[in-house]
């Protein structure tokens, strides 16, 4: 391109920009750190983004798939912002996705845990990332909810017959410590009030038909997993069996729960024992805190502004899922977030863009601007 004709670009773009939208893109570097350096506590970003694995199955229609919005306002409370990763994307997207995102968010769910299905390949694929980067000094944050922790444990394990079947639905439980608690960065990270107020009541909203059992981590077939995590908490699933209800990895910032740290302050089915008072609603705010603060100790940043906003969750819309005159599983989530299949999203992303942006030189311009940084 010669110089003449680029500066006939740069020009028209800004003046399409000007009626477009009357606004300045800021910076990569303006969404990412907001203090040179490291601040507090490791802090080199106040401007947190979590990725949320999608997952398919109830109450996503077929082909479509879902993210319950209580995850998502659970992380907004405590000051991140969310972009979902579609369990169907490639991997260019989980990539793009992966290098924007501060932090992983492995959220419960009823989606097929072997390998070959695409929700657990996909979760892998991230998770083998996640490790990636923080093996390179690019510290990572992942969290594992329900189905997260599950998974979780067949990534690293290796073995995908790892879970039990067990009875815990619908069964709010108070947490048995280990030993290891003592020393973990998770719990420690806690206000210590938190820490007793979820073994002296039962704040732990369990609901799960699967799980690890004590017994299958001590397995010398299951090393891998023991080498990985420490366990920092057990329940008793109703049985007595003592299941792993909170694990940490021993040398990466990853946490897992098989409780539901975000349903006491955002889900209200009535034919769940969902723990809402004000000291259950506390730990979920401060156990929020915990993983956005892990967030916020990294920089991972959208090349511009423009792509930030494709790819935040603001450009979709929450569904009334839990009305009472809905049946089935779907009704345990009030509101939840539904995605189409790729060529669906492609199609309604066109659109939104028609509408929100307007500009093709809008996007040029971005592009100039990111290639001037650069
Ligand atoms: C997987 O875990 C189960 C449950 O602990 C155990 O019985 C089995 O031996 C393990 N399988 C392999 C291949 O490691």
């Amino acid at each position: 391109m010669t110089l003449s004709r680029l500066v006939l670009l740069a020009l028209a773009a800004a003046l399409c920009f000007q009626l477009a939208t009357g606004v300045r893109l800021p910076s990569a570097a303006a969404l990412r750190a907001s203090s040179n350096g490291k601040g507090k506590d490791g802090y080199v970003n106040e401007r947190p983004i979590i990725g949320i694995l999608t997952q398919p199955g109830d109450p996503a229609p077929k082909g479509y798939s879902y993210i319950a919005a209580s995850y998502i306002k659970w992380v907004e409370a405590a000051g991140a912002r969310v972009i979902p990763i579609m369990y169907d994307m490639t991997e260019q997207e989980l990539q793009d996705r992966f290098a924007t995102i501060n932090g992983l968010l492995l959220p419960g769910g009823g989606a097929d845990l072997r390998p070959g299905h695409m929700f657990y390949d996909t979760a892998a694929r991230l998770v083998e990332l996640a490790v990636a980067a923080n093996d390179k000094g690019d510290y990572f944050p992942v969290h594992g909810t329900c189905l997260g922790l599950e998974t979780l444990s067949i990534i690293i394990s290796g073995n995908t017959s790892i879970l039990s079947e067990m009875d815990a639905e619908d069964a709010p439980a108070p947490l048995l410590y280990t030993q290891e608690a003592q020393h973990s960065p998770f719990l420690n990270a806690l206000p210590p009030h938190i820490v007793t107020n979820l073994q002296n009541q039962a704040l732990a909203m369990e609901n799960h038909m699967h799980g690890v059992l004590m017994t299958s981590y001590e397995e010398p077939a299951n090393r891998r997993l023991k080498d990985f995590f420490k366990v920092l908490s057990l329940s008793l699933a109703r049985d007595g069996l003592p299941y792993i209800s909170t694990m940490e990895a021993r040398k990466y910032p990853i946490t897992a729960t098989q409780w539901h740290p975000e349903k006491n302050a955002f889900e209200w089915v009535t034919s769940l024992h969902i723990p809402h008072s004000p000291d259950a609603v506390e730990m979920t705010q401060e156990v929020a805190n915990f993983f956005v603060s892990e967030a916020r100790k990294n920089s991972h940043a959208a090349r511009d502004a423009l792509e930030e906003s494709d790819m935040l969750i603001y450009n979709w819309k929450p569904e009334y899922t839990g009305r009472v005159t809905r049946g089935g599983e779907e009704q345990d989530f009030e509101q939840t977030y539904i995605f189409g299949p790729p060529d669906n999203r492609l199609a309604g992303r066109k659109q939104q863009q028609q509408q929100q942006e307007g500009c093709w030189w809008r996007r040029q311009m971005a592009k100039l601007l990111a290639a001037l940084q650069a």
